[in-house]
């Protein structure tokens, strides 16, 4: 068994948010929602490899993923398969016999890259996100984590940051997950809401854009609920600001929170959108 892996992870905050490496769970208010999240929080994937290599033979190192990693230059980035449809991605994991210092299935687990910076953004007049230094496409950004909300709990808080005139942070991801998945027992479409507003990590600094340069897709490291992974989508070059569709750009029907857009995009949509919860 590898030794377990600890996220790296020197960033913070100024001012009074709570700095969290992961998502974390969100306060116990009693409801079987909660107590549902709770356990699915607190379960481990069973999915395991016996690898002697490098975890790169997608029969040996079944994860039941859509996506792989290679390696460019000294950096693990996306190596998009034939799975298009469900794209999700699930390293290696605690229970994974690897050698970690072979294995080509991990990412995510070890932290977010270095050089990122928070700045005050021009263009989107609050804070964004920026890199200090080139960035080679398909390479992981950071995770976008927070608390980890129930539904009920989710609409609770939108309607106080509506009627409060509030921030907005929670993300919400909708998968659309192949029936056969490794980690479904029966659900096709799975939910996972993150609010770093209060407690979150730094990717709770990226700004929504029509045409952004980074995407983000589902990671499962040892838990069946997915981190919202950060990756970039194309090359991006040092001090760039980065910046993700809130909705997913599939998904360009996403709801209006009522707030313009302003990320200057030619084929801007016009308003920040939210995916439908
Ligand atoms: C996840 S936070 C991003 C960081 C934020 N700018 C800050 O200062 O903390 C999301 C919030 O940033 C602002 N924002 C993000 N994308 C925007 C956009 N395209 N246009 C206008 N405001 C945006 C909105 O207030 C939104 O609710
Ligand atoms: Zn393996
Ligand atoms: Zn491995
Ligand atoms: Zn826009």
């Amino acid at each position: 068994m590898p030794a377990y892996i600890e996220i790296i992870d020197d960033y913070d905050h100024n001012g009074n948010v709570e700095y969290i490496l992961e998502n974390v769970l969100m306060p116990d208010d009693g409801s079987p929602e909660y107590r549902r999240l709770k356990d699915d929080y607190n379960s481990q994937l069973t999915l395991s490899c016996t690898c002697t290599d490098n975890c790169s033979n997608i029969v040996l190192c079944y994860h039941g993923d859509g996506i792989k990693y290679t390696r460019v230059k000294g950096e693990l980035v996306l190596l998009s398969s034939a799975d298009k449809q469900f794209p999700s991605i699930i390293e290696c994991n605690d229970l994974c016999e690897c050698r970690i210092t072979l294995c080509t299935n991990r990412r995510v687990q070890y932290g977010p890259r270095k050089n990122l910076e928070v700045f005050e953004s021009p263009l989107y007049k609050s804070k964004g996100l920026r890199t200090t230094a080139d960035i080679p496409s398909g390479a992981f950004i950071c995770e976008y984590a927070g608390e980890l909300l129930t539904l009920p709990e989710a609409r609770r808080r939108l309607e106080h940051i509506d009627k409060n005139c509030l921030v907005n942070y929670i993300l919400c991801l909708n998968e659309h997950v192949a029936p056969q998945s490794p980690y479904l027992v029966q659900k096709k479409l799975l939910l996972t809401i993150v609010d770093p507003a209060q407690r979150g990590n730094i990717g709770r600094y990226l700004n929504h854009s029509c045409q952004p340069n980074c995407e983000i897709l589902p990671v499962r490291t040892n838990c069946p609920i997915p981190k919202i992974g950060i990756f970039a989508k194309h090359d991006i070059y040092a001090n760039e600001e980065l910046c993700f569709h809130y909705a997913g750009e599939e998904h360009r029907d996403g709801m209006s929170n009522g707030k313009p857009c302003l990320c200057g995009a030619p084929h801007c949509i016009g308003f920040i959108p939210n995916s439908r919860i």
